[in-house]
């Protein structure tokens, strides 16, 4: 039934559509929730005992400050194994390119995945998937891209759907068929990129498996021509489309992201300032995860300042994943974007909640706490939401409320 009444909220920090940064702040509130939606924001005791209180659970928020669940718009939460030996050879010197050029990177993956039955590959993923609530996020996208054969992706969208049937996380799931250039293919890739456009997009457009198609623009992975007849594909099937853009080079990604209307262009270290125009001027969100540059040892970050200014619309992901970036907190997400990207706090939570949601094409339905939206709640345990990029690795999260539902009371 999932309906409560929070009250007590000592503040509660609302992020404003279409507005980078801001916030609507209320003080003294409550929420009254209705089948997992918020049906009405500070509540007075008339509008509070107008309701069949007996319906209703309470929950005291002691004076907290609520703010939306965590939206991470970019993640890839299904693999096998850790590549925890990447991270090490990379500390001692080596970069990303060269490690995945001696067999490493996603191929890595890829082999590992492949050997795994869609029961085991279930457990392992379902597990991980629960820990990222802790932190806070409530919806998460989950790409595939480490199968890499039609049967492999099939299997990694499978376990997305069956892991959003039994989690209380929301995940949305992404077909990232386009991530590498599967082994076996690599002196035949056209062969390969036949495949994905008239097999398996069509078919998990068909079967609902995806909501959107992406594809991995880089030197040594797809061209941007390759880019362009892919995503139209998915597109002329119904599919949403993204594209991780810009990260180790400058390669046009982003400005086919704009010409294609994406929702959003991924990563964006080295983008270039004609893209950041076309993109604005598209509409399509500039999705940041610098926890990548960070965690692969990087020195160049994305210009969030640029683009800020210049007025695009960013989101704030992890780029959760076993290569470039094992970390499920948006948080310390958060604290690593505050002192590369010079980003300001209300910046930050605005780009991992309702930027986070646009970024999915789901900021009418999550991402800020307005009515009639999903009650995809945290209470937190601060007075100023500075102290979230300030506090580096701590976890500020209290309570996280899903639907409506009260489902972590630390
Ligand atoms: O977003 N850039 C491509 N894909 C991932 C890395 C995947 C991997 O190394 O396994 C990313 O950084
Ligand atoms: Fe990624």
């Amino acid at each position: 039934m999932n309906n409560i009444i929070i009250k007590n909220i000592g503040k509660l920090y609302n992020p404003i559509q279409n507005k980078v940064g801001i916030f609507e702040i209320r003080e003294n509130c409550s929420l009254i929730i209705t089948n997992g939606i918020i049906q009405e924001i500070c509540a007075d005791e008339i509008e509070i005992n107008a309701i069949r209180l007996e319906n209703y659970g309470i929950l005291d928020a002691e004076g907290k400050t609520v703010i939306p669940g965590f939206v991470d718009s970019h993640a890839h939460p299904i693999f096998a194994e850790l590549r925890d030996n990447e991270f090490e050879m990379r500390n001692a010197g080596k970069s990303y390119l060269e490690i995945a050029e001696s067999g490493g990177g996603i191929k890595n993956s890829v082999r590992k995945l492949r050997k795994l039955s869609e029961e085991e590959l279930y457990s392992i993923s379902l597990k991980r998937i629960n820990e990222f609530i802790q932190y806070g996020t409530t919806t998460l996208e989950a790409k595939s891209g480490y199968g890499l054969t039609h049967d492999d992706e099939i299997k990694m969208l499978k376990v997305i759907k069956r892991i959003n049937k039994e989690s209380d996380i929301d995940l949305v799931p992404t077909f990232l068929g386009a991530h590498d250039i599967p082994e076996e293919f690599k002196d035949n890739r056209e062969e390969y990129i036949y495949t994905l456009i008239n097999k398996t997009i069509p078919f998990v457009a068909k079967e609902k498996l995806a909501e959107a198609c992406d594809i991995f623009i880089e030197k040594n992975y797809y061209t941007v021509e390759e880019g362009r007849r892919i995503l139209t594909a998915a597109k002329g099937n119904g599919l949403k489309v993204k594209i991780h853009a810009d990260q180790l080079t400058c390669n046009g990604g982003s400005e086919l992201a704009a010409e294609l209307g994406a929702l959003s262009s991924d990563h964006l270290e080295y983008i270039s300032d004609k893209a950041i125009d076309e993109m604005i001027k598209n509409d399509v969100v500039f999705n940041l995860m610098p926890g990548s540059s960070f965690f692969i040892g990087m020195s160049d970050y994305p210009p969030a300042r640029k683009i800020i200014d210049k007025g695009g619309k960013i989101a704030l992901s992890t780029d959760f994943n076993p290569g470039t970036c094992y970390c499920m907190s948006l948080p310390l997400i958060m604290t690593i974007s505050a002192v590369y990207l010079k980003m300001t706090a209300e910046e930050l939570l605005w780009g991992a909640t309702i930027g986070g949601a646009k970024a999915l094409g789901k900021e009418n339905e999550i991402g800020s706490i307005e009515k009639r939206k999903k009650a995809d709640l945290l209470i937190m345990d601060i007075k100023n939401i500075s102290e979230i990029p300030y506090s580096m690795g701590m976890n500020l999260v209290k309570k996280v409320i899903k639907n409506g539902k009260l489902i972590i009371n630390n």
